[in-house]
Order: C-alpha cells, then sequence, then structure tokens
C-alpha cells in the first residue's frame, strides 16, 4: 500500500475524555483499511480543507479495521477533528515510525510513565501488558495530570487498577475538590514505584520536560541509560523520512522514532526555559 496517498475513512463514533480532548473510532470506507500497527506508532490524519497532523493511535482493536485516536485540540487541525461528528470523512496514512519495545520488555519489570496527553501513545502498551501478563515481571503506570480533570481514560484507569494485575498510581499538580489521591509531579512516583532497576524497560511519554526528568528519576533509580525509551514530537510533513521537518541532529523521528531510547537523544532534547 502507498503511504503517500491518505485512505478514505470515517469517524464511526467519538468520546470526550477531557475538556479539550475527545478519542475518534475510525472506520475504513468501503473496507479499504491501512496495514495494522504496533504500540507507539502514529497516522497521518488528513482533514479537507484543514491539513493533515501525526497521531498516535490509541488502542488497536482486537478485530475488524477500525483506528482509535486520542487527540487534543490545540491548534486548526486538531480542532476540526475534536470537532467532527460521526460520518465525517478523514483521510489516513499509515502506520508511520518505530513503536516501543514491548517484546524486548518480555521477562522483565516494565515501568510505563506518562503525563496528559501521553498516556494515549502507552495505552496500547497496557493493553498488550495486560493481554500478556505472564510474560513480564512486575508492571508499574505511573499517570500524572495537571489536574484530575485532565486525566484521559478515567473509567479504564478505575479497571485497571481493579484488576491488581498491575500496579496503578496518579498523581496531580493541582487537586480539585473530591480528589483522595496524590498531589505533586510525576518523578515522585518514580522514587517510590516498585521494579528492579537492574532488570527494568521503562517507556516515558509527555511534555518533553516531563520526559527528561522522568528520565533523570528513571537513572537515578539505577536504570541502565539503554533500558529508558521516550516517544518525542517534532512538527512532521512526509512522515517517510524525506522532508526533513522532523530532524533531530541525525535522527528523522518519522522514521527513527517516535520512540527513542534516551541516551541517543539527551544531548539533543529541548533544555526547559529555551
Ligand atoms: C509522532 C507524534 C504523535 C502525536 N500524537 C498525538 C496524539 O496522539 N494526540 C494529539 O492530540 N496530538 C498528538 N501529536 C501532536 C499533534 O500532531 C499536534 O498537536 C498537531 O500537529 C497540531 O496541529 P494543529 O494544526 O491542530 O495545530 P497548529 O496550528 O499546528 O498549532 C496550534 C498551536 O498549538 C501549538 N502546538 C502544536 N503542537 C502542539 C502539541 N503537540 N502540544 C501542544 N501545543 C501544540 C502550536 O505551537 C501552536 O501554538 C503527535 C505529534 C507527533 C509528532
Ligand atoms: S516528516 Fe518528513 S522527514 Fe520526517
Amino acid at each position: 500500500m502507498r503511504v503517500d496517498q491518505p485512505v478514505a475513512y470515517r469517524v464511526a463514533d467519538r468520546r470526550r475524555e477531557t475538556h479539550d480532548a475527545w478519542t475518534l473510532r475510525l472506520e475504513a470506507v468501503d473496507g479499504n483499511a491501512v496495514p495494522p500497527f504496533s504500540p507507539g506508532q502514529f497516522s497521518m490524519l488528513y482533514v479537507f480543507g484543514s491539513g493533515e497532523v501525526p497521531i498516535s493511535i490509541s488502542a488497536i482493536p482486537e478485530a475488524g479495521a477500525a483506528l482509535v485516536h486520542t487527540v487534543r485540540a490545540v491548534g486548526a487541525v486538531t480542532r476540526t477533528l475534536c470537532a467532527a461528528q460521526p460520518g465525517a470523512a478523514v483521510g489516513v496514512r499509515a502506520p508511520f515510525g518505530r513503536g516501543w519495545p514491548v517484546a524486548a520488555a518480555e521477562g522483565r519489570d516494565v515501568v510505563v510513565v506518562a503525563g496528559g496527553l501521553g498516556l494515549a501513545p502507552l495505552r496500547p502498551v497496557v493493553h498488550e501488558l495486560i493481554a500478556r501478563r505472564d510474560r513480564f515481571g512486575r508492571v508499574a503506570v505511573l499517570y500524572g495530570g495537571r489536574s484530575p480533570s485532565d486525566l484521559l481514560y478515567r473509567d479504564e484507569l478505575d479497571e485497571w487498577r481493579r484488576t491488581d494485575a498491575i500496579d496503578v498510581e496518579l498523581i496531580v499538580d493541582a487537586p480539585e475538590e473530591g480528589w483522595q489521591g496524590k498531589v505533586g509531579v510525576v518523578t515522585k512516583l518514580i522514587r517510590r514505584a516498585s521494579f528492579d532497576p537492574a532488570n527494568t524497560v521503562a517507556m516515558a511519554c509527555g511534555p518533553e520536560v516531563m520526559m527528561r526528568f522522568a528520565a533523570t528519576a528513571l537513572r537515578e533509580r539505577g536504570m541502565a541509560p539503554s533500558d529508558v525509551w521516550l516517544s518525542l514530537e517534532r512538527s512532521m510533513k512526509c512522515a517517510t523520512g524525506h522532508c526533513g521537518h522532523c530532524q533531530l541532529g541525525p535522527l528523522f523521528i518519522c522514521k527513527d522514532g517516535p520512540v527513542v531510547r534516551h541516551d541517543r537523544v539527551e544531548h539533543l532534547m529541548r533544555t526547559p526555559g529555551l
């Protein structure tokens, strides 16, 4: 299948996650679907008359050709996507990029660290960890948001907590009335999480500054730099490694990422305040 031409999809279903984020389920028109995804890969979603944006897959349905994406309205294209009603047309080029090292984490502890919308690309990882629970050691999901109402997938987070299969810890910067959970930044959870630093794979996604601090906290716990993985966001156009829009040092984030080893990009990441 050619990845330079959008395939026709329609919005089948939409669900509000937060005040500015929606999860869309897209279905292929005429059953003509894009190839299957791995957790961490992304689509280029094209909105007619508006433009095209990279959006991560936020769930991988077991059957059928549906695509699930969680989108935050920040600008022209994402605002149109978030307002799209069932039946609206969306063009899809996909799948792109290198995903999370889930297979390589088998037999080891896994720490998933997410901030805000960063849980979206990690949600298919958590689904896979739960589905194949016996293949992994301890599993900790550490999720932080600005406020309780900024946390995605609240019902599902409760379900994950109820299963006891994995350890799920939530934290917010600014509590709201009724919040009885932890207050602070997600790195606080890393310091207390239960995992064997010598035998753990960590996967982190969120604002870049949060990932920097998370990676530092994981390494302070004794993790090897090569076991800490991040998902980076850069401006994208072609998504196929040709235009250079997403270049970060020697890497093209659209094809060498978006998931990258922390020690390979540490010196290239944005410095807070710059
Ligand atoms: C690999 C990859 C995966 C992504 N996955 C997702 C996803 O799953 N869900 C999702 O909602 N977004 C995701 N993004 C970010 C998304 O692509 C951008 O938010 C989008 O391109 C913005 O386009 P726009 O036309 O709506 O806004 P623009 O008109 O391009 O930008 C409007 C304003 O928003 C700011 N802005 C742009 N991007 C962001 C951003 N990422 N966060 C905050 N502010 C921003 C701009 O600086 C500008 O001020 C991903 C990006 C990459 C590279
Ligand atoms: S978006 Fe064109 S090279 Fe990555």
